[in-house]
């Protein structure tokens, strides 16, 4: 902010930490500080813009709670974080009925971002976004000239799209580690000859921020010399955002599934001690190597990524979708895909193309049946079965690939066996059924002979 010519007045309850920033990182700036919340609202401008960046929960609540006494109708609070969705929109209706307008902002872009340009997703009072708008969109990053920042939506809805995107950053993580897995196990590549691999990659269709770092850190090497990456305890951490986004894919009856399995992937990675345990007493297959052409599976596995890439935004967008339906957001799904065109974790040349499929056509049903996308996935098809089957056959895990083919061959079946689910439920339950000539009537068949015609009430949870 202060790089674009906002003056900024900085506060931290350790208050010794605004000494050594107005010494440090802010020296020669025209940043101001603060050592108590007081001073701090004292020194802003009317209406007030006050933005936290606090961790998620009770500690959001609880800088509000202070915050409320020292505000007057008409200032803005904006929470950075990553907040459940839910939490912020109770919050801008509770701040309503106070007269303080509340903005709950997704923010993106790690280090870099904050510094030079991050990606922003604000939601909530809608009232607010004249008061902030010229600040956000300024400092946020650009993509061709035009800010990673919009309007989101009213409530909730920009902390819902941040939480869509680390589901998404999540995919992409792990889709990234498969590759990596099925290099280092089954093509026996060395690290710098994979992160050659990710250089080229990123000079394509894959191009993005996430092909580019893992490209540095597979050669990045220890003080010792060797590679730092191969010492790292195989156990991924997670602060929640992936599971809000699966849980969400849940409540709204919407399959996520790559995100899902991301999710359940570092679960696994976790179970570090007992994974240990296991690989002594379950055999897999008698080799995990492949003994093919290796620059031809580099393309296939190259591909498969970027199927399966396809796949999970398309998921996470028909999860944006389905969520917006439900609670009245208005959500431009271009304007959501140029958000995180730059600035992002998730940052990539396919958002781009992404953005492109909704101006082409703004009520775009799902990204798979965009042509750009159909014909993409119609193309890398061959190559993510051949992946599929081979980590399958050589005995590695690869939970986002599998799934992510298994969601097309599903989404693309005209009839799939779920008759088969309805006729167990009715049979065993009384669950009831419909016909494929008359749907939405359910009707319950008595299968057994002795099981009565009384059936359940029918309803969909
Ligand atoms: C971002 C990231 C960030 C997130 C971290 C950690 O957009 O800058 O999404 O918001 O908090 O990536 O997430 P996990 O600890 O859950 O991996």
């Amino acid at each position: 902010m202060d790089d674009h010519g906002f003056v900024v007045c900085a506060y931290n309850r350790t208050t010794e930490k605004v000494d050594q920033f107005l010494a440090n990182e802010a020296k020669g700036t025209k940043v101001i500080g603060a050592r108590s919340l007081e001073e701090m609202v004292q020194k802003l401008k009317n209406p007030k813009r006050v933005m936290m960046l606090v961790k998620a929960g009770q500690a959001v609540d609880d800088f509000i709670n202070k915050l409320i006494p020292l505000l007057d109708k008409g200032d803005i609070i904006i929470d950075g974080g990553n907040s459940e969705y839910q939490d912020t929109t109770r919050r801008t209706a509770e701040l309503h009925k106070k007269g303080i307008l509340y903005v709950g902002s997704g923010v993106s872009g790690g280090e870099d971002g904050a510094r030079y340009g991050p990606s922003l997703m604000p939601g909530g009072n809608p009232e607010a976004w004249s008061s902030i708008k010229s600040i956000f969109q300024s400092i946020a990053a650009k993509a061709n000239g035009e800010p990673c920042c919009d309007w989101v939506g009213e409530d909730g809805a920009g902390h819902f799209v941040k939480m869509v995107h680390n589901g998404i950053e999540y995919g992409d993580m792990q889709l990234i580690c498969e590759a990596y897995h099925l290099m280092k196990t089954a093509l026996s590549l060395t690290n710098q000859e994979m992160s050659e691999v990710f250089e080229d990659w990123n000079k394509g269709e894959l191009d993005s921020f996430l092909i580019e770092i893992t490209k540095d850190i597979l050669k990045f090497k220890d003080s010792d010399g060797s590679y730092l990456l191969e010492k790292i305890r195989d156990s991924a951490g997670q602060k929640g955002t992936g599971k809000w986004t699966a849980v969400a894919g849940l409540e709204y009856g919407m399959p996520v599934t790559l995100i899902g399995e991301s999710v359940f992937a570092r679960c696994l990675s976790s179970l570090l001690d007992e994974r240990k345990h296991a690989s002594s007493v379950l055999k897999g297959p008698p080799s995990s190597k492949y003994t093919g052409d290796k620059k031809q599976f580099l393309e296939h596995i190259r591909q498969a990524l970027y199927a399966s890439k396809i796949v999970s935004y398309a998921q996470g967008f028909m999860l944006l979708r389905e969520a917006a339906k439900v609670h009245g957001w208005n959500l431009n799904y271009g304007g959501i895909a140029l958000m995180w065109r730059g600035g992002c974790i998730i940052r990539s040349v396919f958002l781009g193309n992404i953005k492109t499929a909704f101006e082409r056509n703004p009520k775009l049903s799902n990204l798979l049946l965009d042509p750009f996308f159909s014909e993409a996935v119609q193309r890398c098809q061959a190559s993510w079965r051949e992946v599929v089957a081979t980590g399958a056959t050589l005995g590695i895990p690869l939970p986002t690939f599998s799934t992510a083919l298994a969601f097309y061959d599903g989404y693309r079946s005209e009839r799939l066996p779920a008759n088969l689910i309805q006729a167990q439920r009715d049979y065993f339950g009384a669950h009831t059924y419909e016909l494929l000539t008359s749907p939405g009537n359910f009707i319950h068949t008595n299968w057994t002979g002795h099981g009565g015609n009384v059936s359940a009430s029918t309803y969909q949870a």
